[in-house]
């Protein structure tokens, strides 16, 4: 898919100005969606020990919008990953004696909810990568773009 025009529900949307309009389904309201990098921060309140991290969006525009904004049903307006009621618990949550109540509370400590994501999937790639490299004979293809999993590439050292 073309990195300049991308399809929201299947109404063209045009590039301008590192911004792009799009159409949100039914919905009369144009959601801006932003092209260059976000810079992804500790929540207000909390001291953050890692430098904040610059993620290129629209790098990521050949996966598919719901592969990370998972609860986006197409229609309404795209919320921030640490919403209420989403990814919203500032700190990591206290061992609870059951299984999956303790992997619920995990997933809404936002800080698990990115490095599950971000580094989960680029891990993902060098992990096929690694075993396409070991199952070829020769060596001479360019592999599959992968993106950081070290932590001072995406927290940068200050
Ligand atoms: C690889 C993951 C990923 C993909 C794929 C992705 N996004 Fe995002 N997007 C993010 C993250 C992370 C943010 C920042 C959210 C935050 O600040 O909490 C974001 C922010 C946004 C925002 C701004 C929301 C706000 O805070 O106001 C919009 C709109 C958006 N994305 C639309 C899209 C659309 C449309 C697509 C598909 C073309 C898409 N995104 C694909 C990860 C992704
Ligand atoms: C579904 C898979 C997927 C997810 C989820 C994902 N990435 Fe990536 N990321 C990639 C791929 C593939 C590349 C390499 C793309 C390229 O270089 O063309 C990449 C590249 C990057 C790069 C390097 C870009 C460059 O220009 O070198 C950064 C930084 C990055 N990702 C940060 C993040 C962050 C932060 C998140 C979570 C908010 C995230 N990614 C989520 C697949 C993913
Ligand atoms: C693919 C990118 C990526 C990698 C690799 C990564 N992180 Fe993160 N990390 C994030 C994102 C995105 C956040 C949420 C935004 C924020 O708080 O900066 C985060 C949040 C954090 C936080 C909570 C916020 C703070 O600053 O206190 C800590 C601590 C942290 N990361 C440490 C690490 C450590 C240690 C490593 C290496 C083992 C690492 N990260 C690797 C993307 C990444």
């Amino acid at each position: 898919m073309s990195r300049n025009v991308i399809m929201v529900t299947g109404v063209l949307v045009i590039l301008f100005g590192g911004f792009i309009w799009g159409i949100a389904g039914a919905s009369e309201e144009p959601m801006c969606i932003p092209m260059g990098e976000i810079t992804l921060e500790a929540p207000d309140g909390i001291e953050a020990r890692r430098a904040a991290v610059e993620f290129p969006h629209s790098v990521h525009f050949d996966y598919a919008c719901k592969d990370c904004h998972h609860k986006w049903t197409g229609k309404e307006t795209i919320q921030n990953c640490t919403t209420s009621g989403c990814h919203d618990i500032t700190e990591s949550p206290k061992k609870s004696g059951k299984k999956n109540l303790q992997k619920d509370a995990e997933l809404k400590y936002y800080k698990t909810a990115f490095h599950k994501q971000c580094i989960g999937c680029h891990k993902q790639i060098k992990n096929q990568n690694l075993i396409l490299e070991l199952s070829r004979v020769t060596t001479h293809d360019k592999m599959p773009d992968t993106g950081p999993t070290s932590c001072n590439a995406c927290h940068p050292k200050e």
